[in-house]
């Protein structure tokens, strides 16, 4: 479960509003004519229009009337709303190489703005193709075609390959010249002129150049159950955050990979209404759910030179004295030296091994321990030479706890010693960061100058801003991106290799931008812009945007946090308004972000008039650890409290209607949810759940161990009985929101299986309780696709508009 990524509704595609929606827009008809009574009617309205007209002259002299248009419901899909970001990759010193705003593949040369074709516009178009990778040489790219979606990253495709001098892309990847063409699992170059490795059919192969034959490096490899170098479901999902299990070394002189056997998984089963016939499919996903069998993994590397002796890179003895364990990362130090980090099940134990790849030798060099759970997904970036590495620890900032800075390390070679402990364990050589905020990504290390480049939320949670530091003068803190560009706060960045250059990406909240600039003195902060969006730009300033504003609220715990309020544009402190709080609330997250957005929030304060708000609280991530840590072994606690706190809170601001306060999540959202509709506290009127987990014991092990634990353990299993969002007690509560209560899900979703809204179901049923379900067929988490997201947001949109309606004052029906 990763964050939420739900709004993104693309363009195209028809639609008209129902009948019932119709009315609802216009109003119901009076039944019979009274044609005098009219014409009176009439009479009374002109005089009060002008009446009000001329008070609002006189009155309010400065105020005008916005007559710019609302972002509409069309809006929604209508990717022109979109900001073009710039995904590169740099390929020198001074040049990347990406697919601009026409969608040819340019090299950019930082030296002297220059810009070359590498792959013209129309390549795509002739095959069909989507998505394209370049050779470490640019001799040669991929175009990938047929591409088949799979999980959230993971897809099926065919790979032409395409000769850059040429301009043909006459030939097929595929494991075996007598083959025509072959549906791969992944195709990836490496950083030596244009080798490729590949995997089809769960194997890997690998070929040194484009002539050469390639070379099957695995065999035991069975689809949906052996992986090699892909992952399975959970790892893509959860650990890895992406569809590739193997790297490359910095100079193609080997690959590790690794492989998952799956085989003592449990599958769940998916069924699959789009086959033709009487008879529909059942698809099985290897999927181990909390205290159930895991998949196992081994990690194994190769020299590319001598592919046929492979050398298995062994875990530590104390994870392996573990029951059953993970990797998280593999990163490469030097051409022959690789960092394997091993994490035990439980995962508060993680072991950082440095292995041999020329002889399979691995010796530990850092372990972390945690109380509650390590933070996922941290790995370490070394220093070129390898004798170093940089990566977020957690670092104790007082009675504020601990938050994650940048900590040095020294590997254990080049004549470079541990720095030991007591006990003869590396620890860490110094801290460049501190303070009571968190280092979110170390993105490049200068060798020559000392200097690490990286994202924080110093100034405040809500933002991400470059800075860079110098070992050995930590107060020399720089930021880089702080007020170079009016109302950009939140920021990514990419350096090229030897960090002469940088791109900043500023993603909000003003319309985002991509820039170039140099690190080095003389040329300083100069700027080239790469893409700024300026159609975009106008279009936002000439439409009645949503404002936002930041409220802090200081809850039970004595800290304060964070609120965002996207308000209508024409708000008013004097009008009331109704209140849709937008909630996802899983550990380590973040709802309240300085970013641009154009999304259903955005519809619904531009154009249906609603402040939509969403809150922080204990649990959310990117305040450190002790905030994090209130989740620990606690879900559908204080996550779900807070929300309600900061409803209760809203009602009783002037401008706001508490009688009229609704909730929506999609995912840990959807859960947080349902746990509020549960809690039976009359502060919401309405609630809808999208894709909603409702107990724990459902979902994967690696997310829901992380934080529950083994379910099997007597106290764990009684924090999931707790945390079950239908369980007895809450069940009956239900009944409060008088049917105000809607569930969405969709029948193939992958992630947070349809089962949990199918055994919600039940419950509700079982207790007589009134509700309203929607289900997609064969859609997955994401509800993917134009016209399902159209659907559901006209049903979001109209469940809404009947909640937030205000009752009808008496007098009204005669
Ligand atoms: C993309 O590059 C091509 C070739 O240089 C150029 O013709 C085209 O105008 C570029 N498109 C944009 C949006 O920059
Ligand atoms: C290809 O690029 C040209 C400009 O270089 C542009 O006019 C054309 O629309 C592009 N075609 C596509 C399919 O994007
Ligand atoms: C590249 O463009 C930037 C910004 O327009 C300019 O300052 C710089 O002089 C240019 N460099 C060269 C070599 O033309
Ligand atoms: C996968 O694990 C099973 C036991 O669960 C074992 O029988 C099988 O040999 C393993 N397969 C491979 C390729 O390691
Ligand atoms: C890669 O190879 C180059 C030259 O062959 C060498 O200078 C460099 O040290 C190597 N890099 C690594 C990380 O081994
Ligand atoms: C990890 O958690 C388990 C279960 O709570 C506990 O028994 C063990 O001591 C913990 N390990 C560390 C290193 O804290
Ligand atoms: C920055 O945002 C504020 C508040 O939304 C707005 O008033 C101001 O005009 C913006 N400035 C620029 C340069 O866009
Ligand atoms: C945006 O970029 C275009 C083309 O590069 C340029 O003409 C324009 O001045 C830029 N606008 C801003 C606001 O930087």
């Amino acid at each position: 479960m990763q964050g939420t990524r739900i709004s993104d509704g693309p363009g195209g595609g028809d639609g008209e509003l129902s009948p019932e929606e119709m009315e609802e827009l216009v109003g119901n008809n009076p039944s019979q004519r009274n044609w005098k009574g009219i014409i009176i009617a009439l009479l009374v309205i002109l005089i009060v229009c002008s009446l009000i007209v001329t008070a609002v002259i006189l009155l309010t002299p400065d105020s005008h009337i916005n007559t710019n248009p609302k972002f509409t419901f069309e809006d929604l899909f209508d990717d022109a709303w979109k900001a073009q970001g710039v995904s590169l990759k740099w390929i020198s010193e001074d040049e990347f190489v990406y697919r601009n705003g026409s969608d040819a593949v340019v090299k950019f040369k930082a030296t002297d703005n220059s810009s070359t074709v590498i792959i013209k516009n129309d390549t795509f178009s002739d095959i069909d193709a989507s998505r394209y990778r370049i050779s470490a040489d640019l001799q040669y790219a991929l175009l990938i075609y047929n591409v088949n979606k799979r999980y959230r990253h993971s897809f099926e495709a065919k790979y032409s390959i395409f000769n850059v001098n040429t301009k043909r892309a006459s030939v097929e990847l595929k494991p075996d010249s007598s083959m025509r063409e072959a549906t791969l699992q992944l195709a990836i170059f490496g950083p030596r002129d244009h080798q490729i490795a590949f995997v089809y059919k769960n194997n890997i192969y690998y070929k040194n150049s484009y002539a050469t034959e390639p070379v099957q490096l695995t065999f035991e490899g069975q689809e949906g159950v052996v992986f090699n170098g892909i992952p399975d479901w959970v790892y893509e999902e959860e650990i890895l955050q992406s569809h590739e299990a193997m790297w490359f070394s910095p100079n193609g002189t080997h690959i590790c990979f690794a492989t998952f056997n799956d085989s003592a998984v449990q599958d769940v089963a998916i069924p699959d209404y789009s086959v033709e016939g009487s008879y529909y499919a059942i698809r099985k996903i290897k999927y181990p759910k909390p205290g159930s069998t895991n998949p196992t993994v081994k990690i194994s590397v190769i020299n590319t030179g001598n592919p046929s002796r492979v050398l298995n890179l062994e875990p530590p003895a104390d994870i392996k004295a573990q029951r059953d364990y993970y990797f998280s990362s593999v990163v490469w130090a030097t051409d022959n030296k690789v960092a394997v980090t091993w994490l035990n099940r439980r995962q508060n134990l993680s072991i950082i091994c440095i292995c041999n790849a020329v002889t399979g030798s691995c010796s530990e060099n850092y372990r972390q321990t945690s109380t509650a759970w390590l933070r996922p997904h941290i790995k370490p970036m070394f220093a070129a030479d390898g004798s170093k590495y940089f990566i977020q620890l957690p670092y104790s900032q007082g009675n504020r706890g601990k938050f994650p800075h940048i900590a040095v390390i020294r590997a254990d070679w080049n004549g470079y010693p541990f720095v030991q402990t007591a006990g003869g364990v590396n620890k860490v050589q110094e801290f460049l960061t501190s303070g009571p905020w968190e280092v979110t990504k170390i993105l490049a290390y200068d060798q020559m100058t000392n200097t690490v480049y990286f994202l924080s939320t110093e100034e405040t949670a809500r933002s991400r801003h470059l800075y860079s530091v110098s070992m050995g003068s930590a107060q020399d803190r720089k930021c880089l991106s702080c007020g170079l560009f009016p109302n950009c706060t939140f920021y990514d960045a990419t350096f090229s290799k030897n960090q002469k250059w940088y791109t900043l990406h500023c993603l909000g909240p003003d319309v985002p931008r991509v820039t170039l600039h140099s690190t080095t003195d003389e040329i300083g902060r100069k700027v080239i812009t790469l893409e700024n969006n300026s159609v975009l730009r106008k279009r936002v300033s000439a439409t009645q945007w949503p404002t936002y504003k930041y409220q802090e609220y200081t809850i039970e715990d004595g800290n304060t946090y964070w609120a965002e309020m996207i308000l209508p544009p024409d708000f008013s402190e004097d009008s009331k308004y109704p209140v849709l709080l937008d909630v996802y609330g899983g550990p380590g997250t973040q709802k309240v972000q300085e970013t641009y957005r154009a999304n259903w929030a955005t519809y619904l304060a531009s154009t249906e008039g609603v402040i939509v708000v969403s809150f922080d609280g204990r649990g959310s991530g990117y305040q450190g650890d002790k905030v994090l840590y209130e989740l620990h072994e606690k879900f559908g606690t204080v996550e779900v409290k807070d929300q309600i706190f900061v409803a209760k809170e809203l009602g009783k601001l002037d401008y706001i209607d508490e009688t009229r306060i609704g909730i929506w999540g999609w995912s840990y959202g959807g859960y947080v949810t349902t746990m509020v509709a549960g809690e039976g506290d009359g502060v919401f009127k309405c609630a809808a759940a999208v894709a909603p987990v409702v107990d724990w014991r459902l979902y994967d092990s690696v997310y829901a161990e992380r934080y529950m634990g083994d379910p099997h353990h007597p106290k764990n299993s009684r924090a999931y009985d707790a945390a079950n969002a239908y369980s007895g007690h809450r069940i009956k509560e239900f009944s409060k929101l008088q049917g105000n209560f809607l569930v969405i899900h969709g029948t193939a979703d992958d992630n947070v299986h349809f089962q949990n809204t199918a055994l919600l179901n039940k419950a509700l049923v079982e207790n007589d309780i009134d509700y309203r379900v929607q289900f997609y067929t064969d859609r997955a988490h994401n509800l993917q696709g134009q016209k399902t997201k159209r659907h559901l947001y006209r049903l979001l949109s109209s469940f809404f508009r009947i909640c937030f309606e205000e009752p009808k004052k008496e007098g009204d029906d005669e």
